[in-house]
């Protein structure tokens, strides 16, 4: 059963560990902020946040929601768009209105978890940065310049930041909600994730959830790969580069 936080709130659900995660958002828990374009992983109208902690630190980042199986969620922390919910826009939400980066606003939840994304993953603050981070999503409206006018006000926002540290100040200018700070505490509440060693087997999900969705959904039990220590890592031994099978692009 996977057991995880959703914003601020613990979900323990029975629905099927291979079922996309974009699915259980919308139609078990009516968050509909999170948008479905392509269902295929190109557009990023999909885009969620998945934290855990690493090394002490709560650590995000932005998955396509359409490709995510719902139980490579299991003990993490997911932030859809409803989750940054203050009583007034955050700065990032602000800038996006302001330079006119969103019109039908349809690709709008997907961009702006896209550039949370960016201001958590600890990279250089640069503008150059900001936009390889929105590379994956797509917008048939507005135009890119706005968006980019958009981005360049929260990088100038967000120098006085620590990339290695960038939560705490976050929360400090409201850019993130207070309850971001309690995160920790109840990730380290939450049940270990169980792994059955047979079954379905299924990594990250990007080829699986478009090729089989209904053979990963209907799947019991479903075999998860995908955040396996042994198979996360990248080690040099003997002369030899060992990626591990469950390694991100970004990671390589
Ligand atoms: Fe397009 Fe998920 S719906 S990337
Ligand atoms: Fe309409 Fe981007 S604002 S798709």
């Amino acid at each position: 059963m996977p057991t995880f936080l959703l914003n601020q709130t613990e979900i323990r659900t029975d629905a099927p560990a291979g079922s996309s995660l974009v699915d259980f958002l919308r139609n078990h828990r009516r968050l509909y902020g999170t948008k479905i374009g392509c269902r295929e992983g190109d557009c990023g109208a999909c885009t969620v946040l998945v934290g855990a902690p690493v090394a002490g630190r709560m650590r995000y980042q932005t998955m396509a929601s359409c490709l995510t199986p719902l139980g490579n969620v299991a003990g993490k922390h997911v932030v859809t768009i409803e989750g940054l919910n203050q009583d007034k826009l955050s700065f990032i939400q602000a800038a996006f209105v302001e330079m006119n980066g969103t019109q039908c606003g349809f690709c709008t939840p997907g961009f702006i978890l896209s550039v949370y994304g960016f201001c958590l993953g600890g990279g250089p603050p640069t503008l150059a940065e900001a936009t390889q981070a929105v590379a994956g999503n797509i917008c048939r409206c507005t135009g890119y310049a706005s968006i980019k006018r958009a981005l360049q006000s929260i990088v100038d926002r967000i120098q006085p930041m620590d990339p290695a540290d960038p939560l705490p100040w976050l929360v400090d200018q409201q850019f993130l909600p207070a309850y971001f700070r309690d995160i920790p505490g109840r990730m380290a509440a939450l049940p270990a994730v169980s792994r059955p060693d047979t079954g379905y087997p299924i990594a990250g999900g990007t080829d699986l959830l478009i090729q089989d969705f209904e053979g990963a959904q209907d799947a019991d039990p479903v075999r998860l790969l995908w955040g396996v220590e042994a198979r996360a890592g990248i080690t040099v031994a003997g002369g030899r580069c060992i990626v591990g099978s469950a390694c991100t692009i970004t990671q390589i």
